[in-house]
């Protein structure tokens, strides 16, 4: 099964893997921007709890297609603000593999990801800086 790179989209393997996430075990995990929910059924196997949150009907569709869904692994269709606005769950790990967090206004997003992540919550997420960009830029922020 795929495993989950912060940079999978281009390069596979050559940036941090899930490990950096911690040990997942119980942990509830959401994806902002899941596409095909690759990166979430992935961590799922190793004992979270994961939600992936996509704009697009197609991606849910498509990853429950795949995956199927359940209580470890389900998919919802709504932009992310829209979604981590309304929502009352808290998360221990919120991950955006090239995700929203590269089409959404870090202005926004992010007070809205901090809201919902737990104390010590982790974000994690990967996009290009600018359009073109080649290099892959990582990031992790504890809150
Ligand atoms: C480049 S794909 C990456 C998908 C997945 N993270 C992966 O690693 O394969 C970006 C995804 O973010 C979703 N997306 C973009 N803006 C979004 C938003 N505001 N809210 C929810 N999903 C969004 C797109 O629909 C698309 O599926």
């Amino acid at each position: 099964m795929q495993r989950v790179g912060l940079d999978a989209l281009d390069h596979p393997d050559h940036g941090p893997d899930e490990t950096i996430l911690g040990d997942l075990r119980g942990k509830q995990v959401l994806e902002l921007g899941s596409g095909s929910g690759c990166n979430l059924a992935h961590l799922a196997t190793l004992g979270a709890r994961c939600t992936g949150v996509d704009i697009a009907p197609s991606r849910q569709a498509a990853a429950e297609q795949r995956w199927g869904r359940g209580p470890e692994l389900q998919f919802v269709t709504c932009d992310v603000v829209d979604f981590l606005t309304e929502t009352d769950a808290d998360f221990d790990v919120i991950i955006s593999i090239f995700g929203a967090t590269w089409f959404t206004d870090p202005a926004v997003l992010l007070p809205l990801v901090l809201r919902r992540l737990v104390p010590g919550g982790l974000l994690v997420f990967s996009h290009n800086d600018e359009p073109g960009a080649a290099t892959a830029q990582d990031h992790v922020i504890r809150k």
